[in-house]
């Protein structure tokens, strides 16, 4: 609680909404993972925070980068980071982001349908393909079922039409859904995989990659699970799938990456009693780094901490700084009393936030700090 006061002390200085990032955090993070999942290559998916420390602390502990934009692989390029240690599973690419990928030799790419080998193999030829297969997402957060996705009885066929097209099947990538708490759900989308690789070696075709995507969980307050026991039943399943020596596998987590290293400080604008109870509003809210403390954005219940814990607790709605109804990310929490100017340290929101902020209604987004910047 200490630790957690010093984030208020020590950024007074600085204007809110401000987000704090721990790049030691981001360091240990991805080592969790490379220990629960000795076996697997890290990607950290960089659409889940984008700022430069994080960028740094990913190269440090020798993880590569999973990415989905034209932007993200500028960025990267830019910074020197070797196409080898880039991948791009967003299955859905702009001709202009391939010819991109290409021109770098960025070169595993996912696809999920006819239309996208053909925009591969007009653009990006002779790429290896990585097909994301439908799996279910049962116990996730964030569902991405419906959008993405072929499904398994189509896996095979695609592979011949990318192959007739002069691409390279190369593997298999899934995406359980974000922050997946339920262990089934990894070891029902493996088992598909199981059967999937079977078949395409079957019908002549050397995996060389099964992707295990996003989905980690973070440790949020309410978390029911560590991924060191999904990291576990993978483990089992990879096992039972008996993998070619020279098939690799690779993990791309973004938020049990990031999203316990950030922390975002916003102060009290307004008071309010109303009928419908007491109201605290900040200068951050959904549209400012709190997207997914809404239901919307799966309704994740970020823990606070307040400048005065001494004062006595109230119910409280949470309201952001805008005008929109919508901008409500928190209700009916106990919080010490509130007033206008104290400061909040909402906490784990390093994944997701800064980077879905807008400056709607002219409010400004979360300026990001990394927590060397501000001697924490
Ligand atoms: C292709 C892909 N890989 C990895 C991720 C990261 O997922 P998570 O943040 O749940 O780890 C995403 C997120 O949407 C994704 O689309």
């Amino acid at each position: 609680m200490a630790q957690l006061a010093n984030f208020i002390r020590q950024t007074r200085h600085l204007p809110t909404p401000l987000l704090v990032i721990d790049p030691g955090k981001v360091g240990e993070n991805i080592c969790r993972v490379q220990q629960a999942l000795p076996q697997a290559k890290v990607f950290y998916a960089l659409k889940c925070n984008t700022n430069r420390a994080v960028i740094e602390a990913v190269r440090q502990a020798n993880a590569g980068f999973e990415i989905a934009s034209l932007s993200e692989a500028e960025l990267l390029v830019q910074l020197g980071v070797p196409a080898e240690q880039i991948v791009c599973l967003h299955p859905i690419k702009a001709a202009h982001f391939l010819r991109f990928l290409h021109r770098h030799r960025i070169n595993v790419l996912a696809a999920d349908s006819l239309a996208e080998l053909d925009k591969l193999a007009e653009h990006a030829p002779g790429s290896r393909v990585v097909l994301r297969v439908s799996v279910s997402n049962a116990g996730s957060v964030v569902l991405l079922t419906g959008k993405f996705g072929v499904e398994p009885n189509e896996v095979v066929s695609l592979f011949q039409q990318a192959r007739l097209r002069e691409l390279i099947p190369h593997g298999l990538t899934i995406h359980v859904g974000s922050q997946c708490e339920r262990v089934a759900t990894w070891v029902e989308a493996l088992a598909v995989c199981r059967e999937l690789f079977r078949e395409a070696e079957r019908n002549g075709f050397e995996m060389k990659l099964l992707s295990l995507g996003g989905g980690l969980p973070a440790p949020y307050a309410n978390s029911s699970i560590t991924l060191e026991e999904i990291g576990a039943a993978i483990q089992s399943e990879l096992r039972r799938m008996e993998l070619s020596p020279d098939c690799a596998v690779s993990i791309e987590p973004g938020r049990s990456v990031v999203a316990n290293a950030g922390t975002l400080i916003a102060t009290v604008v307004g008071l309010a009693e109303r009928a419908s109870g007491r109201w605290a509003y900040l200068d951050a809210g959904v549209y400012h780094g709190l997207f997914e403390a809404c239901e919307a954005g799966g309704g994740i219940p970020f823990s606070i901490s307040v400048e005065h814990p001494d004062r006595p607790s109230h119910i409280y709605n949470i309201g952001g700084p805008t005008c929109d109804s919508f901008d409500m990310p928190f209700q009916q929490r106990s919080l010490p009393e509130l007033r206008v100017g104290d400061r909040l340290a909402i906490h784990a929101v390093g994944a997701y936030s800064t980077e879905l902020s807008s400056t709607f209604n002219g409010f400004p987004v979360p300026v990001v700090y990394s927590s060397e910047e501000v001697s924490l």
